[in-house]
């Protein structure tokens, strides 16, 4: 985490705010598992449209459905934060594998399955993914293709605006694993579908289709899988093109209304719920049995 130590300290540490950074974080040649592209409006003499960008970072870690592995979530946050600091993006766009089927498939199971409670509560485990929820000013859609599954259901939440393809499928399958969300899932999950359905999603793992995401307000749009990109980068283009200092005071504003009804707290509830499940007997074999390719035997303990 070298760029980390480049970061402002956090004016609220519960509540949502926004960097302004002096020191300048810039986009890497390259990275390891994202892969990022500026995208502008058609070529046009109207210098404007040359400030109206969208910074697209495509989840790429191919071999294991990406998997949200600290590293990537390293790429992730470094590409998020550079693109937010060029005066020539005014949005970004992150989306998952190009042939479509996965958005990502969650926390890494294999990093983590042998990890302690100490371990985890200490380095207080997964706090740092909500950089792309609390502190970039600039608006992100996520652009959701096939699974988008536990921590990956739960980084789409933490954009501002979900597109999903029509083979789009949502879950929080933690409790096939003996734990449960640890990066907002029974939170910004909730607030976003309400309980009944939060409740069904997060105890029995069953996934929510595109479609019926739709319905219940999980997503704002859905296109044909194959289109969804594209979709995505113009919606991109239309915001930047606004101007920027409103669409700032918007997205702090509708995420004001998160913090008010306690959203921190929430998180911070549940994220340390959540590392106390190392302690148990059942997150040991859960996590064991998936990467076994086994059904679990869960003991209750
Ligand atoms: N972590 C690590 N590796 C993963 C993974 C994950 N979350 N999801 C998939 N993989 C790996 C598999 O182990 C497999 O690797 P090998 O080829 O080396 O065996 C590879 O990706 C392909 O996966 P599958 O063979 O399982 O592919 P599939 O098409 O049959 O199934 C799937 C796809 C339904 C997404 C299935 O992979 C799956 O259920 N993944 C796990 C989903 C999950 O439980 N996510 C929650 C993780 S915990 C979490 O996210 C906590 C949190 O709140 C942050």
């Amino acid at each position: 985490m070298t760029h980390d130590k480049k970061r402002s300290p956090s004016l609220f540490a519960s509540s949502t705010y926004y960097r302004y950074t002096s020191s300048t974080t810039t986009l890497k040649d390259s990275y390891e598992y994202v892969i990022v592209e500026r995208r502008f409006p058609s070529p046009s003499s109207d210098t404007a449209t040359n400030t109206n960008g969208v910074g697209i970072i495509q989840l790429h870690r191919p071999r294991a459905l990406n998997a949200l592995c600290d590293d990537l979530f390293d790429d992730l946050i470094h590409a998020a934060t550079a693109l937010n600091e060029d005066d020539d993006v005014g949005c970004l766009v992150v989306t998952g594998s190009s042939n479509n089927k996965v958005f990502a498939a969650g926390a890494d199971i294999s990093e983590m399955s042998s990890k302690s409670f100490v371990e985890v509560y200490q380095s207080n485990m997964f706090a740092q993914w909500q950089e792309i929820g609390n502190t970039l000013p600039k608006p992100i859609i996520a652009a959701v293709n096939g699974f988008a599954l536990g921590g990956g259901c739960e980084l789409a939440l933490m954009c501002d605006i979900i597109l999903a393809g029509d083979n789009a499928q949502f879950g929080q399958p933690e409790i096939n694993l003996g734990i449960i969300p640890g990066a907002g899932g029974t939170q910004r999950l909730t607030k976003a579908v309400g309980k009944s359905k939060a409740m069904h999603m997060c105890l029995t793992g069953d996934r929510m289709s595109a479609d019926e995401a739709l319905q219940s307000g999980l997503v704002a749009k859905v296109f044909k899988k194959e289109e969804l990109l594209e979709e995505a980068i113009q919606m991109g283009f239309t915001i930047a093109s606004k101007s920027r200092v409103s669409v700032q005071m918007i997205k702090e504003t509708i995420n004001a209304v998160d913090d008010l009804s306690g959203l921190q707290e929430g998180l911070r509830f549940e994220r340390r719920l959540f590392h106390s499940l190392f302690a148990t007997e059942d997150q040991k074999e859960g996590m064991a049995a998936f990467l076994e390719k086994r059904t679990p035997n869960f003991t209750h303990k």
